[in-house]
């Protein structure tokens, strides 16, 4: 292969779904040029890895990653190498990434994928390394080309950014400020996905309640959701994530009258203890919290409430910690994704005072884990008995795999192939990740 022929792209996604979201594009735009994935990195003419930078263990797999690209480099000196999204967003990691890894031909950062066929064409003809980090997104986005990943399920962005700075976060510094996009955009896309056979969509943004406050009428989350809910073809509406502060009525009457959108709120809770809510600059308080659960499960009696929870942030005391373990006892959440704090340089809460020591935090996160699995086991456990809509994703042997409208994955087997199809499925079985049933009525 001559450099200007390149064939065929690998991508390797870490992070959130707004990181796989722009996976798609960067296929999109490999696809549009007229490459063809490739069955595994060792083989592709081109490979590109989408970072996350929200934890330090996210960009040490990254910078292990780099480390192994060096040996194919060295067998196949036309091979293009790419590095984007969340770490290279950051300056100095770029910088960091150029000197350790200077191998690497295109290093860019969250902003300027629309310029990444531009790259490409340095990198081939005039075979030098490209080291660009944009601090915004154009003001006219373009509306790039996407291979979306499944054949039912899609994400579509609705915001993008974070003007909410948690002292512990990176994500408003590697995303810039809050941007919406219009709603007329997001529609016509959201036409196109029901054409193609989609009937999910997941609506992101890093805090999709603040949708609209930037455009032109100020339209909101909830007249965004009704919009969605009347095109045609589609069935289940997602979105993620919520943040507390910003949730509150006008979200949970949609939540409740509109029949598409799923019965599932992902809403963050961080930490139980209001001093260590307050030095996460989080805006709420543990009864505020309480109170917008309770104003949703008035709303939407079978909603099903996931969240996020820092165990180990500076200046945690037991005491405090004991108070997150106490909220997860009374709000009884579904499920939770815990972390332990992770310092990120050029954060407030990487400076702040009682760092904790790795072991306290590790303790802490297990007795959390342990906490949070019974109470996941016991709410799925709840369903047992009951016949809840799935929709199949996909079929391995005579087992389909799908999710009920709350978000539980559900194993059940089949004479046929359902995928793509929302069928009623009578749960059998409760675990803790998953859930058993068998095709009823
Ligand atoms: N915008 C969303 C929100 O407000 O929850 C998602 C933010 S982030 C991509 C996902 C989760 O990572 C956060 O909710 C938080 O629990 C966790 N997180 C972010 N920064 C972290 C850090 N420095 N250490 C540990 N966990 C962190
Ligand atoms: Fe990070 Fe907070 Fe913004 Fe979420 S709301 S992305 S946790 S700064
Ligand atoms: Fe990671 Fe960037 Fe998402 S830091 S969590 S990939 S916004």
């Amino acid at each position: 292969m001559t450099r200007t022929e390149l064939k065929t792209y690998y991508i390797r996604t870490f992070g959130c779904q707004m990181n796989e979201r722009d996976s798609e594009t960067v296929a999109g735009i490999f696809r549009a040029r007229g490459m063809t994935e490739a069955p595994d990195m060792a083989s592709a003419d081109i490979i590109m890895i989408n970072t996350c930078a929200v934890r330090e263990k996210a960009e040490q797999k990254v910078y292990g990653l780099l480390g192994t690209l060096r040996e194919l480099k060295e067998n196949n000196p036309d091979v293009v190498l790419g590095i984007c999204g969340c770490m290279p967003q950051q300056q100095e990691v770029a910088k960091r990434i150029k000197t350790r890894f200077p191998y690497m031909d295109i290093i860019i950062g969250t902003h300027n994928l629309n310029a990444l066929n531009y790259y490409l064409e340095q990198v081939l003809q005039e075979r030098r390394q490209v080291l660009e980090i944009w601090q915004e997104r154009a003001e006219k986005e373009l509306e790039l080309p996407a291979r979306r990943s499944g054949k039912y399920k899609a994400f579509v962005n609705i915001n993008w950014g974070c003007n909410n700075f948690c002292t512990y976060c990176i994500v408003p510094y590697v995303r810039g400020r809050e941007k919406s996009r219009p709603p007329e955009t997001i529609i016509r896309e959201i036409e196109a996905l029901a054409r193609e056979g989609f009937v999910e969509v997941t609506l992101l943004g890093q805090n999709v309640n603040s949708y609209g406050k930037d455009l032109p009428g100020k339209p909101d989350f909830a007249d965004l959701l009704r919009m969605v809910n009347d095109i045609p073809g589609i069935e289940r509406i997602r979105f993620m994530t919520s943040h507390p502060r910003d949730a509150g009525d006008r979200l949970f009457e949609a939540m409740a009258t509109l029949p598409k959108v799923c019965n599932h709120l992902h809403l963050p809770l961080q930490a139980g203890n209001n001093r260590i809510l307050e030095r996460m600059n989080r805006g709420y308080t543990a009864e505020h919290y309480l109170r917008i659960v309770e104003k949703l499960r008035a709303a939407v009696p079978d909603i099903a409430l996931t969240t996020d929870l820092i165990v180990g942030f500076p200046g945690e005391t037991e005491a405090e910690f004991q108070d997150t373990l106490a909220m997860v006892e009374k709000v009884r959440f579904d499920s939770a994704f815990t972390f332990m704090f992770s310092p990120r340089r050029g954060t407030p809460a990487a400076k702040m005072k009682g760092q904790l020591d790795s072991e306290i935090k590790k303790e802490r996160l297990q007795r959390l884990i342990k906490l949070q699995n019974q109470i996941s086991l016991e709410r799925n456990q709840q369903l047992v008995g009951t016949v809840q809509q799935v929709l199949v994703e996909e079929r391995t042997g005579t087992i389909n795999k799908g999710r009920t409208t709350s978000n539980k994955l559900v194993f059940f087997a089949s004479g046929r192939d359902l995928s793509g199809h929302l069928v009623p499925v009578r749960i059998t079985n409760a675990k803790t990740w998953s859930l058993e049933g068998e095709l009823g009525d």
